[in-house]
């Protein structure tokens, strides 16, 4: 049975928001619920093995994703943000060599970058899509280049039906950041099975999430797989003879273990996520709000697996819109309140505000909304009752520029969540 938290309201609504349930970002208990005995079932058959790195559980779940990707190779590792850091390693990416990132994304597509020694490039994106802007990344191309991490953001490919000709010509292989994007596809191929290398997180907010962090790696060439491989564990082989330098980045067990007991689910759960996306399009037409919202749309070219679902409201009303939500009970996220372009870890590189107008634009605008899997048709609607609720509340946007778009540098004032607060 589906839980669902009914916390009370202000006593000022009206009666029929009153009755409104809240509706959490991210409900993982209610996947739980469903798989408690059987994960149970594993973690304790790991415990009585005592094998507790690697082993046949790892084995198993690496083949398991190799035949639902449709990919050769599948090596696991600790986490989305080493499997980045692995794969660049793979690709020789060294101190000075230029890496072509956007700058609207989770940290880690850069940070791999800059733990090389490398420099993030970062390229602007698609106001629609908010992917990567392959127009960008040729501009941004550079004799010093090595690779380029096009990031299927939000669960949708990047448009790589560009990027992998613009990489090609120019000898350069590209790192699919498919962190957001597992069993999503461009044509009948699946992400981290079109660029040399894929890399995927098991971070529990993820479409497959683990019960803590892990990740992996997929690759098409036999080459960057015996690298990989041999990255992960110390560049060892055979033991205690090191050939060369890599990391300790191994998926534990026991979370390979959890992963198999999920992975036969993820198919369906993606499924229900498309549903939600459709449901949600369908009541922000019905609740009349879409020139207020600008909705996103389906992949035409493959299939989009909605890791989240973010809306864009006029520049100004989301900080507001979210806090409306958030005294309702409605769990909202900001998926990225500021570009890493001007993070102030990445000053140094010299990025100004103005540098990346979409994606400065995009990080001022944009609120995800609850799309999880086990989410049910009345709380999307409250949701969308809520969002029409404050928009009717106050028509007018309070602080737009005359474009209705980017006022300057307000996000570098505004609080941020804690690090510890879910996130993607
Ligand atoms: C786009 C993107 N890249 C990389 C990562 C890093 O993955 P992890 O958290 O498993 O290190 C994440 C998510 O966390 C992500 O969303």
């Amino acid at each position: 049975m589906i839980r669902r938290s009914t916390d009370s309201v202000p006593a000022s609504d009206s009666p029929t928001t009153h009755l409104l349930p809240s509706v959490p970002l991210l409900a993982l208990d209610r996947q739980y619920e469903v798989l408690r005995e059987e994960i149970r079932d594993a973690i304790n058959r790991v415990c009585d093995s005592g094998r507790f790195v690697l082993g046949p559980d790892v084995t198993d779940l690496e083949t398991d994703l190799a035949k639902a990707l449709d990919v050769p190779h599948v090596i696991s590792c600790a986490s989305g943000s080493d499997a980045l850091l692995l794969a660049l390693q793979a690709l020789d990416v060294r101190p000075g060599d230029e890496v072509i990132v956007p700058s609207y994304t989770f940290f880690a597509t850069a940070s791999a970058v800059t733990r090389l020694g490398a420099v993030p490039i970062f390229a602007d994106i698609d106001p629609v899509t908010y992917l990567i802007d392959p127009n960008d990344i040729a501009r941004k191309l550079s004799p010093r280049t090595k690779a380029i991490v096009p990031v299927h953001l939000f669960g949708r490919t990047a448009d790589l039906d560009a990027i992998l000709p613009l990489a090609a010509k120019a000898g350069l292989p590209v790192v699919e950041d498919a962190a957001q994007s597992i069993l999503s596809t461009r044509g009948d191929r699946c992400t981290g099975g079109l660029g040399d290398i894929g890399c995927f997180s098991f971070y529990p907010t993820k479409n497959l999430g683990g019960a803590g962090d892990g990740g992996f790696l997929t690759t098409t060439r036999d080459d960057l797989a015996k690298s990989l491989r041999l990255l992960r564990v110390h560049g060892m082989e055979p033991r205690y003879h090191h050939e060369v330098i890599g990391i300790n980045s191994r998926l534990d067990t026991i979370q390979a273990a959890i992963l198999r007991v999920k992975l036969p689910h993820l198919d369906a759960w993606t499924t229900a996520r498309q549903t939600n996306a459709t449901r949600y399009r369908e009541l922000f037409t019905e609740y009349d709000l879409v020139g207020r919202i600008a909705v996103p749309g389906d992949d035409p070219a493959g299939r989009h697996v909605w890791n989240q679902f973010v809306v864009r409201v006029q520049e100004g009303s989301r900080d507001d819109l979210r806090a409306h939500l958030g005294r309702h009970g409605v769990g909202t996220e900001i998926y990225y309140p500021i570009p890493l372009h001007l993070q102030k870890c990445f000053t140094h590189l010299g990025w100004a505000v103005g540098d990346l107008p979409e994606t400065e634009r995009a990080a001022l605008q944009t609120i995800a909304l609850p799309i999880f899997p086990e989410l049910q048709a009345d709380e999307q609607r409250t949701v969308v009752a809520r969002i029409a609720e404050y928009f009717g509340a106050s028509a007018v946007p309070k602080a737009t520029d005359e474009q209705g778009g980017l006022k300057a540098p307000h996000f570098l004032r505004r609080a941020v969540g804690k690090a510890d607060d879910v996130r993607c």
